[in-house]
């Protein structure tokens, strides 16, 4: 056994109070910290009220711990904030068996940029305006810069401007759309972006004597792709084919490509969720990169060849380790500290590699036992604390449930009535 998994041997069994001890001794975190995770004060009003507007109280969830990933060959702990059961025990099971297995998961940012558009939406002279932009492009990329000197003084800021023409949708004539490249750095980077191009707006309508019209980023960060891959060797025919062909049926039905996209946004969500990042800039990215082609695709592809599984994700993934609530929200802090990561594009990189590997954990179920069983085992405490069990009856009427589910292969809430029902001697 290796250290990493001599350090997490029996870790699902612990309390939750020796599992943060554990987690606090993994990256050092302070008295403060670890209370913040115990939940005695993990989000103060007074720090929710300067986060949004009409603040009425904070909406905790819970924080779990994916175990046994080594990515790029550095073992890491993955804080998921999410409210599904199973998730993180697929997860973490199937980082287990990649380990086991000899496999290697493996993530990669291939470039930084964000993009912020600027639209002029009905346009005189396309030519004119065009020849405007090329000419002065360098001049316009410099003074796109001084709105965000700070940027560039770590070495980020406007890299490029592209110039998109467009057929309108309405059948009027075309568009043109400005898009200015941005390296953001170590911030996920919309609020510097749509900065600098409200701030360019003026400049722009100068330049071209044409009326601009909408000025915001695009969460179609396809500047901004994170490459992701798993490769495990001694895979059985069995699984191996199956996986495969769970991806085919991605690929040919949207319908179905839409939930294999969720099972890969069930990895991403939560760890965006507990760094503090935009989830929904993340999501709409990927479902539009998934559309780009003109047909809904899966982000991720299995592949199974002389038993090695192989499966590759690319996609947009935008978030940041400094700005925004990243830094603000003490939960946040603490799991950047337990990822131990600094850099925004590690963060990503972390991202997908997980995601890709909760898409196999879908994947290797619905392809052999159905995802049912596994999960409605674990469902069944959420079962039993909506039927009213106490903590003292939960075991049981777990149990009870779990031979329930291995029988009928079916529990629901008035199933777990019944137990708790006939428990009580009622
Ligand atoms: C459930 O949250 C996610 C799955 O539906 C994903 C999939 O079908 O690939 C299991």
């Amino acid at each position: 056994m290796d250290p990493f998994e001599h350090f997490l041997e029996g870790f699902h069994r612990l309390p939750s109070e020796e599992r943060i001890l554990k987690v606090a001794s993994w990256c050092g975190l302070d008295p403060a910290e670890i209370s913040t995770l115990s939940g005695r004060n993990p989000l103060p009003l007074s720090t929710a009220e300067h986060f949004i507007e009409n603040v009425i109280g904070v909406f905790p969830l819970p924080l779990g711990l994916a175990t046994y990933f080594n990515i790029n060959g550095k073992d890491v702990l993955i804080p998921m904030a999410v409210e599904e059961t199973s998730i993180i025990a697929a997860v973490s099971s199937m980082a287990k068996w990649i380990r086991r297995q000899g496999g290697k998961i493996e993530s990669h940012s291939l470039g930084r940029r964000i993009i912020g558009q600027l639209q002029i939406p009905r346009i005189n002279n396309m030519e004119a305006a065009i020849s405007a932009l090329i000419t002065r492009k360098q001049e316009l990329i410099d003074e796109a810069n001084a709105f965000v000197p700070g940027l560039v003084s770590r070495g980020g800021g406007i890299e490029e401007l592209e110039l998109r023409r467009i057929p309108r949708a309405d059948g009027d004539g075309d568009m043109l759309v400005l898009h200015l490249l941005c390296n953001p750095c170590d911030a996920m980077g919309a609020n510097l972006i749509n900065q600098v191009c409200e701030g360019m707006k003026p400049v722009i309508e100068e330049v071209t004597h044409e009326k601009v019209g909408l000025c915001i980023l695009s969460n179609l960060v396809d500047g901004n792709l994170i490459e992701s891959t798993v490769e495990i060797p001694g895979i059985t025919p069995e699984i191996g084919y199956g996986i495969q062909e769970a991806t085919l049926f991605a690929q040919s039905d949207p319908y179905r490509a839409s939930t294999h996209n969720k099972g890969v946004l069930n990895g991403i969500d939560p760890i965006l969720i507990a760094t503090g990042n935009d989830w929904r800039a993340v999501e709409s990215g990927m479902h539009a990169y998934a559309s780009l082609s003109g047909k809904y695709q899966p982000v991720s592809k299995w592949t199974y060849e002389d038993g090695v599984l192989k499966g590759r994700m690319v996609a947009p993934i935008a978030v940041g380790t400094v700005g925004g609530v990243t830094t603000l929200h003490p939960t946040a802090r603490i799991a950047l500290r337990i990822l131990g990561v600094t850099h925004a594009t590690e963060l990503a990189e972390i991202c997908g590699a997980v995601g890709l590997v909760q898409n196999l954990g879908a994947l290797k179920a619905l392809s052999t036992v159905g995802i049912v069983q596994g999960h409605m085992r674990l469902h069944t405490a959420n079962l039993a604390m909506a039927a009213g069990a106490t903590e003292s009856e939960l075991p049981v009427v777990r149990q009870k449930l779990s031979e329930i589910l291995s029988q009928d292969r079916r529990i629901n809430l008035s199933k777990a009535k019944e137990v708790l029902s006939e428990l009580r001697g009622h």
